[in-house]
């Protein structure tokens, strides 16, 4: 069945994530004794490979992690002094990569660490991340250039804003040319050329990602709408609780409301939202039935710890939209 499908490219960030879960997220100069510790494999880029991969889709994911060409020290160990001897995680990120089932033959190795991020889970639910992008910085338009022809053979690509701009630039040029639909989730939001909006099929921002792009805080309406106005084909304007506003230029726009489950960590939903739309569009579903498939994928997610280990599969997902009566 793959033979016949394209597959879905992520080119994007992979991070290891450091997380901490606290009562509550600290103030600024405060220190506060958290309750656990883990580390667990994110990134947006690769989460959302993950997320696709899980529900049974074809995914290569091109991007970067540390480690390239360790000097060994004498006793066989990788020299701590040494750029490539401070990655720890490259290895662990590439294995739970290809143990989701996500293609990591266009996953380089960079000299230096691989990216982390050190996260805090408030009990609330509430969480804080920083993003520090090691390899995923190192991810320029040569190594793009160098996978141009699996990005070409996509079904679709995915990008976030966790790689360079130019990268990411360079990515959405290269669809462009070849008739590639891309999904650019604006994450973390950062200034884009204007060239770019009629490259992007699909822009999923939240609610303060579509007000840094707008310039204001709008209505949901207001903000697809402006946003549309740009040249996108679609945009999915996610609103966490109160669920997604989903618009097509020059046709509807709705919302798919969220389902009501008791989430512990919401670390990567947004990024489960992407994977599993993008699985359920390119597998023939309208914008507003894929988005409430990738709603039951997101709240099952927030279910669980961890960014990529919350991934559901398809049965999963599939039992959860019978069990909701969709
Ligand atoms: O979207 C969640 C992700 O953001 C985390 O996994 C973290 O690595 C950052 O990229």
């Amino acid at each position: 069945m793959n033979a016949i499908r394209k597959p879905i490219v992520v080119v994007g960030s992979i991070n290891m994530d450091l997380v901490a879960r606290t009562p509550r997220i600290p103030l600024a100069g405060q220190t506060l004794i958290g309750t656990d510790f883990a580390t667990t494999p994110g990134g947006k880029g690769a989460n959302q490979a993950v997320a696709a991969a899980r529900l049974g889709y074809p995914v290569e994911m091109v991007g970067m992690v540390g480690g390239a060409s360790c000097q060994a020290n004498p006793s066989g160990e990788a020299s701590p002094h040494s750029e490539a001897g401070q990655d720890v995680f490259g290895q662990a990120l590439l294995d739970n990569l290809a143990a989701s089932g996500v293609g990591t033959a266009a996953v380089e190795r960079a000299a230096g660490p691989s990216g982390v991020a050190p996260i805090l889970v408030a009990d609330n639910g509430e969480n804080l991340i920083v993003v520090i992008p090691g390899a995923n910085g190192k991810v320029d338009c040569a190594a793009v250039d160098r996978q141009a022809a699996l990005i070409r053979s996509a079904g679709m690509v995915l990008c976030q804003l966790e790689l360079p701009l130019e990268t990411v630039s360079r990515v959405l040029a290269i669809c462009a040319g070849a008739g590639v639909p891309v999904m650019l989730d604006p994450a973390p939001a950062a200034p884009l050329p204007d060239r770019i909006w009629n490259q992007v099929a699909w822009f999923t921002p939240n609610e303060t990602e579509a007000a840094f792009y707008l310039g204001k805080k709008s209505e949901p309406e207001e903000a697809a709408k402006r946003l549309l106005e740009r040249g996108l084909l679609g945009v999915v304007l996610k609103r966490g609780g109160e669920g997604a506003y989903v618009a097509v230029a020059g046709g509807k726009a709705e919302w798919v409301r969220p389902f009501s489950v008791k989430g512990i960590d919401t670390v990567g939903a947004g990024d489960c939202f992407n994977g599993a739309f993008a699985v359920a569009l390119l597998e023939g579903r309208d914008p507003w039935t894929a988005a409430r498939f990738a709603s039951a994928a997101a709240a099952i997610s927030v279910t669980r710890r961890g960014a990529q280990a919350s991934m559901p599969s398809r049965e999963e997902v599939d039992d959860f939209l019978v069990q909701h009566k969709v």
